[in-house]
């Protein structure tokens, strides 16, 4: 069948009859294009793929594969208060909503239960990876455990929170909060460890388990000195540790870390000199980096994840993200929920989208200055492509852009580009199995096919609008109205798949998702395979 992916910040590659090998490991073996339906078994045959356990999946009319959706910050435990709370800013929601929801967390029973339908609720949203941030909890086991179980692949932190929190929500010292967190990452090692991948599937060294745990001090805000220091030295004995944090979201907020740092030039300084600015650091929203935070971020290679819907919501701004790109920094896309409010990364595209086309808007009342004198005039993009400075903000992100963000971007944010974000030879299989509302009328009798006589029927059997539709055209009654899956997907017979893509990414949903794959196993979906 068809499959859609990402190839760099500027470009979707659409795979027509393609034909696409997964091994037991879940790991892609190969991917031919345009194949024609009729050579597919021949194909398979002078590729050695033979016998009982080769099963063949012929993709239907109107559906295609796309990778997996990347989610690089969101938190489990403030899903109960998903969509409430408009009239806070960030630090006024944190003391009212979001400490207290996250304090009942001490409740291995209410974690569990909640972590449960979270989880669930997510993989069907079509994230295939998650980067969670769970509470200052020993729970927090119970959401790596869960995700571990259900196959979901995930960094999952425990948040450190040692000061300026609440006194029923906060960690008694930072020496607690370290020899807790220790004791949190080996749980995560060894209970949640997948079963190795077979070393010629493997592309480099590193641990190969889908959930792995992930260093979380909330923000600089609620870490003392000594425990930043000591989560620093943690990552400096261990080169497959990584850290996720906020930074730089709000105002009050970054003028509350500002003046816990006095002698320090900005907020990102903070935390490069507790040396938690590394090659694979995720640093959530960053809408308010100036210009030599964002420098210093590239230079350390760290990754920003941008979760507009939140940004929104809060009130927290809009993130500057063509600057970004335009610098080179990597970024992916997050929900940080309940900040954000919808379930997947699908909802975080089309925020990410409006938020760009808002910059864009602002910029013809106020133009940006010229870059200065001496600047760069061409600058090697995230994904190794060199283009001219302003590239990107020179207009909204495009569709290609944003997809990037969605899939492979996500993928080098978490260090697993070499593993996830698109379908490489080579690459581990998580991907979404899309249906459309491009259907036959027999599929779309299946779905939400709506016969006409059901509707709108006046006393006499008739429908106004027959009545109305003869008298105007004299046209046959087809009485199937096909529609898809979901309404708001409707797609003409023989719309292009660019269209049917660009659709789905801006009106899909999880009704749109008859499968989602991780590592070649089904985890979630509508329908199976
Ligand atoms: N900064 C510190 N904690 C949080 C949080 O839970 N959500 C958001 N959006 N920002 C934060
Ligand atoms: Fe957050």
């Amino acid at each position: 069948g068809t499959l859609v992916h990402a190839v760099s910040l500027t470009e979707t590659e659409y795979l027509e009859h393609a034909l696409l090998g997964v091994d037991e490991a879940g790991v892609i073996a190969f991917v031919e294009k345009e194949v024609p339906s009729g050579q597919v078994e021949d194909l398979l045959q002078a590729l050695g793929w033979t016998g009982a356990d080769v099963q063949v999946v012929r993709m239907r009319k109107g559906e295609f594969l796309m990778p997996g959706l990347i989610d690089t910050h969101t938190h489990a435990p403030q899903f109960r208060n998903l969509g409430y709370g408009q009239q806070y800013e960030l630090l006024d929601w944190l003391d009212n909503l979001t400490f207290p929801a996250e304090s009942k967390f001490a409740d291995p029973q209410y974690a569990r239960r909640t972590y449960e339908g979270v989880v669930e609720r997510v993989i069907s949203a079509g994230t295939t990876t998650c980067c969670w941030y769970g509470t200052i909890h020993q729970t927090t086991k119970l959401l790596a455990a869960i995700c571990h179980r259900k196959g979901q692949r995930a960094f999952v932190g425990k948040c450190n929170m040692d000061r300026n929190s609440a006194p029923y929500y906060q960690e008694e010292s930072a020496q607690k909060s370290l020899v807790d967190t220790e004791d949190y990452v080996n749980f995560v090692r060894q209970q949640c460890d997948s079963p190795s991948l077979p070393s010629s599937a493997v592309s480099r060294t590193g641990p190969t388990s889908l959930v792995q745990p992930i260093l979380t001090p909330r923000f600089a805000i609620s870490c003392s000195d000594e425990l930043m220091q000591g989560l620093g030295e943690m990552l400096d004995k261990d080169e497959h540790l990584r850290l996720q944090t906020h930074l730089a979201e709000n105002p009050a907020e970054v003028e509350f870390a500002r003046s816990l740092y006095p002698s320090l030039p900005s907020y990102a300084a903070a935390y490069d000199h507790f040396r938690l600015l590394r090659h694979n650091t995720i640093l959530a929203h960053c809408v308010l980096l100036s210009h030599d935070e964002m420098v210093l971020i590239k230079q350390r290679d760290s990754g920003i994840s941008h979760c507009p819907n939140s940004n929104f919501n809060l009130r927290s701004g809009v993130a500057r993200v063509a600057d970004m790109l335009d610098m080179g920094i990597k970024v992916g896309l997050g929900t940080d929920n309940s900040g954000g409010l919808a379930l997947g990364i699908l909802s975080a595209i089309r925020s990410a989208s409006t938020a760009s086309k808002t910059i864009v808007f602002s910029e013809r009342d106020a133009p940006r200055k010229p870059t200065s004198n001496g600047a760069a005039t061409e600058i090697r993009s995230a994904d190794g492509i060199t283009r001219p400075s302003g590239f990107f903000a020179s207009s909204h992100l495009p569709v290609e852009t944003l997809f990037y963000l969605a899939t492979l971007g996500g993928a080098q944010l978490c260090d697993l580009e070499d593993r996830i974000g698109n379908f490489v030879v080579g690459k581990e299989f998580d991907a979404l199995l899309v249906q459309t509302g491009q259907a036959s009328e027999e599929d779309a009798m299946g779905w939400a096919g709506v016969s006409k006589d059901r509707l709108g029927e006046n006393v006499s059997g008739k429908s106004v609008e027959d009545e109305l539709e003869k008298a105007l055209s004299g046209a046959q009654d087809e009485g199937v109205v096909p529609v898809g899956p979901n309404p708001a997907l409707l797609v003409e017979p023989d719309e292009s798949i660019e269209r049917v893509f660009e659709k789905f990414l801006f009106t899909g949903d999880d009704r749109n998702l008859r499968a989602v794959f991780v590592r070649g196993r089904q985890i979630g979906g509508v329908g199976s395979v």
